[in-house]
Order: structure tokens, then C-alpha cells, then sequence
């Protein structure tokens, strides 16, 4: 066991991390001082949700646009919950933040007139989103990432894992939910290659994890997305909020033994492509007078609808009508995929089913992405800012990131001074334990967990079928609780018993929430 010492500590690599540790690093390293900035992350930093990231990241920048249109539509998404106030500071601070992220290297497509070739999704009412083709976020992170490592300040440890963060409960005290004062003092971390599990004491935490999609059976989000972060801040007492909205996407693509989901992007109905049932009958028109450019959520749910009436197992997406160089142009990547299992998307129609896609709610901040934990703070996925209400605008995801990251790091350097590493921080004890040789129970127990909020607390609910995953949950929180206990920690272990804290965050936010409002829809 050994113990590390960082000014700043980083978990989590994508855009929210990553754009952090190096806004953090840099202006220590501009003023000469020296600080250092330790990014841990669980594979390697270039694996995260952000890297899958395809239609874009929204902003108004022409001006033809308004703030006042973004915000609006950002409110409609949110069905009534959005906080204002942060849906606007977030919508105005946007443009600002792109351009830093265009100042880092990031490359957005333009048009031949040499302006921004802008994208429009659905609940967009203009043509704001700024793309890289249709693989923006692996051409974010990529800058980033460059940028990152060559820094002097910044570590970056890949194959460790988070297990849990330090607080005052290691040192023996008492902390509830209530306890005002409750501080964070870094957390226990896993090296994956060696099996040791270290200290890592910070001043500042920035919890930047990312999402929950893998608690579902089909899922866009890679494998990292076990919600650990937010498990990780419940267990420390934080709180959390929002966690019944999790958003479907309407389109991923209809291959059951794919892992993640391969999304089709909304940008692609952006450009015309229409929904069409196995008849190849545009059907959305019956849902919304946006027809297939309405909220994702309404979409879903359609969806949803017209496969229990049909039986079938997925619906089409028709994109026949657009032209192949606009295919080739700017989705790239899914004419590629498609063509790859042998649909030329010029002449047929994308099998497509909802996938579970993006967590709105999450560990509670302020607008300086503080939680309700001292020297803890979250951005990204993991939190919950109050922009996305009941349900996400399309492309809000990496500009919230973006704005919370930058707020994070201006309150950050200026907490940092005040701040002190805490003494008497014991060594992970795993006196007692064993080496679990029995993997199929941990498996077994994440498809269990997966099918249950899969079939229960899905796109529609009902509150049978809530309290049945309850109390279906409940036999899990057992057996994993058992295996975490009794066992020498693994990934495996530690995913399984995170999943299962939101598994059943979700069931018991979206048990007490008794409205249908945004995602979360209770069948009548
Ligand atoms: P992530 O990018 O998910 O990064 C999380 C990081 O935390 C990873 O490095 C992971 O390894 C690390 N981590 C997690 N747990 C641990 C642990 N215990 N220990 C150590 N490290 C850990 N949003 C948009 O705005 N526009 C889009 O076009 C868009 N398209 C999308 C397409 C797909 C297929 C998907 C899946 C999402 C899309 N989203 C989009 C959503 C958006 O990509 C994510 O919400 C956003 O990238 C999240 O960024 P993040 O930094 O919060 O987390
Ligand atoms: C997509 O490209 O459809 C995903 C956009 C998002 O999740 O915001």
C-alpha cells in the first residue's frame, strides 16, 4: 500500500476531467507555481463516453441565433425542471467555452462560405450545433488529451480505479447526509496492474465519472459508465438528486448482442431521415407536430409505443433522401458501420431501437460545481447542475461539461490556498478477506440488475413494476454485499456494487416521483 499526495485530484478522463486538470495546471504553471494535478482513470484516458460523442456540442454562435432561443428550447426539453438560472448562465457562457476549446486545438466542420457548418437535433428550433463530422467527441478529447499530457503539472494514472472517497467516516466519525461540515480528503484507488489499492490524499476532488448506461442491458455508453462516481458520493453522504430521468436514445442501432449500442445520431433526422414502422410508414406525425425532430423523449416513448403495439423488435430510420456525399460527408463513421453489416443507408432502412443513453440528474452541485461535500466538487455526467430539468436537450451534455469544468477551476484555484492535506488517513484494511474465484456471481448478478431496470424502469413505468424492482434489487444489494465484504477487491466487485446503488436510486426517485413529467412516464 503506499499513499500520494496531489494538490488536485482528478477522477474521471473525459471532457469534464479533462478539460479541468488542464485549465488547473496550466494557470499554476503560468504563474510559476508548482502544483501538481493527478488525473486517475478506470481503463485508459482515452476511453469515455466523450470519445463516442457524435452530433455535437450546442452554442449559439451566429447571428441569426439567440441565447433567448437556446434557453427557451433547453426549457422545453426540461418540461418544467430546469433551473433557470443555470440554463441560462450555461447558454450564455457556451460560446466562450468553444472558443477556448477551438484556442486547444479542437477542429469543428465548416462550410465552403468558411462559417461553422451547423447542425440541428431534435427540440432545437435553429441549426446550433457545432460537429466534427459525426465523431466530435473523439475529436475533443483527442485535443485535449494532447494537450493533458505533455503538461509538467499534470499525472495521469490509467488502470486505477476509484473505490471510494475519504472523509472524516475513515477517521472513525459519524457522517449522515445531515452532518453540515462533511469534507473530502481524496480517495482509495485501485491499481489495476498490481492489485494494490494506495491513498491518494488531495486538497480538491473533482468527481468527473461520467454516466450510468451500463446498468441497463442496451446501452450507447461504453462499459465505463458504471455510475461509480455518484455511488461513490452517495455512500460518502452527498446529496444526489434527479436520478428517474435517464434518457433513451431513440436510434441506436437494433444489434441485441452489441455492447455498447451503436448510435445512429439525432443529426442524422437533423439532415431529413424519418422514422418508419415495418410497413414503412412515417409514424411520428401521430406523436408530435415536430414530428421526428421532437425531444428525445417523446420520440422514445413513440417508439416504444408502436413496437408493444407490433411486437417487433425495432423500427426504421429512413435517411434514403439524403444525399450520399451529405452521408459520406458528415456522418462518416455510421456510413461506415452500417455499410459494414451490409445496409447501404442510400438505399435501405436502419433497423433502430431506444438505448438507454444519458443520466440527467446525478450528485447535486452548485453553480461552482461544488457538492454538498467540502473540497469535493463534480461536472459533467455525473452531476446534477438543474440545466437538463426532466429531460436533456440534444448536444447540451459537453457544453455543460465545458462551462461547470471552467467554473469548477475558478473556484478551485482559489479554494486550493485554503486547504490542507488531512493526517491519520488509514491504509485500505483488507484483513479477512479472499479471493473470490467464483466470477460467474458477480456476472450474473449485473444481468440480473440490468434486466430489472431494463424491464421495469425503462422508457415507461408503472408502479407495479416499481415496487417489484424493489424488491427484486434488494436480494442483490445482499448477494453483492456479501462479495464485497468478504472479498479481495476487484473491478468486477466494486462495479456490481456501484450499479446497484443506482439501480436503486433510480427506482426509488422515479417510486416517489408520482407525476409523468419529461422521461420519467408512469403508464396509466
Ligand atoms: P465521460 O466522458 O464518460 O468520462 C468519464 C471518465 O471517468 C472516464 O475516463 C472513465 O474511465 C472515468 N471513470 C469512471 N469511473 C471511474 C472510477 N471508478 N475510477 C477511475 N475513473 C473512472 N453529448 C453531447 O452533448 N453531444 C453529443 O453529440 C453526444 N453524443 C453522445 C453519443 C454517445 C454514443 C454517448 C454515449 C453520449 C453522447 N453524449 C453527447 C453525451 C456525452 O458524450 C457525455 O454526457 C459526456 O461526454 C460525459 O462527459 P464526462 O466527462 O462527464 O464523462
Ligand atoms: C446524437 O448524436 O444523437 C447524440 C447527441 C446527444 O446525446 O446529445
Amino acid at each position: 500500500m503506499s499513499q500520494l499526495k496531489t494538490d488536485f485530484l482528478v477522477i474521471g478522463s473525459g471532457i469534464a476531467g479533462l478539460s479541468y486538470a488542464y485549465k488547473v495546471a496550466d494557470y499554476f504553471h503560468q504563474k510559476g507555481e508548482k502544483i501538481t494535478v493527478t488525473i486517475i482513470t478506470k481503463t485508459h484516458e482515452e476511453e469515455s463516453n466523450t470519445k463516442y460523442a457524435q452530433g455535437g456540442i450546442a452554442a449559439v454562435t451566429k447571428g441569426t441565433d439567440s441565447f433567448e432561443s437556446h434557453i427557451k428550447d433547453t426549457l422545453i426539453a426540461g418540461d418544467g425542471l430546469c433551473d433557470e438560472e443555470v440554463v441560462r448562465l450555461v447558454v450564455e457562457e457556451a460560446p466562450e467555452r468553444i472558443q477556448e476549446l477551438i484556442e486547444l486545438g479542437t477542429k469543428f466542420d465548416k462550410t465552403a462560405t468558411g462559417d461553422y457548418d451547423l447542425a440541428k437535433e431534435g427540440g432545437h428550433s435553429d441549426h446550433r450545433i457545432l460537429h466534427y463530422k459525426d465523431v466530435t467527441g473523439n475529436e475533443i478529447a483527442r485535443a485535449l488529451i494532447q494537450k493533458v499530457e505533455n503538461h509538467p503539472n499534470i499525472k495521469i494514472l490509467n488502470h486505477h480505479f476509484a473505490i471510494d472517497i475519504i472523509t472524516q467516516h475513515h477517521l472513525g466519525e459519524k457522517v449522515t447526509r445531515a452532518t453540515p461540515d462533511k469534507k473530502c480528503f481524496g480517495a482509495y484507488v485501485l491499481n489495476r496492474k498490481t492489485g494494490a489499492i494506495n491513498t491518494v490524499l488531495s486538497k480538491i476532488t473533482l468527481l468527473a465519472t461520467g454516466g450510468i448506461g451500463q446498468a441497463y442491458l442496451s446501452t450507447t455508453n461504453p462499459p465505463i459508465a458504471t455510475g461509480d462516481g455518484i455511488a461513490m458520493a452517495y455512500r460518502a453522504k452527498a446529496q444526489i438528486n434527479n436520478m428517474e430521468f435517464v434518457q433513451f436514445h431513440p436510434t441506436a442501432l437494433y444489434n441485441p448482442t452489441d455492447n455498447p449500442a451503436f448510435l445512429i445520431s439525432e443529426a442524422v433526422r437533423g439532415a431529413g431521415a424519418i422514422l418508419r414502422d415495418h410497413k414503412g410508414k412515417a409514424f411520428m406525425e401521430k406523436y408530435d407536430k415536430r414530428k421526428d425532430l421532437a425531444s428525445r423523449d417523446i420520440v422514445a416513448r413513440a417508439i416504444d409505443s408502436e413496437l408493444k403495439k407490433s411486437g417487433n423488435h425495432f423500427v426504421y430510420l429512413d435517411a434514403t433522401m439524403i444525399e450520399k456525399e451529405k452521408l459520406q460527408e458528415h456522418f462518416p463513421n455510421i456510413y461506415d458501420k452500417c455499410l459494414s453489416i451490409g445496409l447501404d443507408l442510400t438505399k435501405d432502412y436502419i433497423p433502430v431501437v431506444p438505448a438507454a443513453h444519458y443520466l440527467c440528474g446525478g450528485v447535486n452541485v452548485n453553480t461552482q460545481a461544488q457538492t454538498s461535500i467540502q473540497q469535493l466538487y463534480a461536472c459533467g455526467e455525473c452531476s446534477n447542475t438543474g440545466l437538463h430539468g426532466a429531460n436533456r436537450l440534444a448536444s447540451n451534455s459537453l457544453i455543460e461539461a465545458l462551462v461547470y469544468s471552467h467554473r469548477a477551476f475558478n473556484k478551485g484555484i482559489e479554494e486550493v490556498k485554503h486547504n490542507r492535506f488531512q493526517d491519520n488517513i488509514p491504509d485500505w484494511d483488507d484483513t479477512g478477506t479472499r479471493i473470490e474465484n467464483e466470477e460467474i456471481l458477480v456476472t450474473q448478478a449485473r444481468i440480473e440488475l440490468q434486466t430489472i431496470l431494463s424491464d421495469y424502469v425503462g422508457i415507461v413505468r408503472s408502479e407495479k413494476r416499481l415496487k417489484r424492482a424493489i424488491s427484486r434489487l434488494k436480494l442483490i444489494f445482499n448477494e453483492s454485499e456479501e462479495l464485497y465484504t468478504q472479498s479481495k477487491i476487484t473491478v468486477s466487485i466494486c462495479e456490481l456494487r456501484n450499479l446497484r446503488s443506482i439501480a436503486y436510486l433510480v427506482t426509488k426517485a422515479a417510486q416517489s416521483r408520482k407525476e409523468s413529467v419529461g422521461l420519467h412516464y408512469i403508464a396509466k
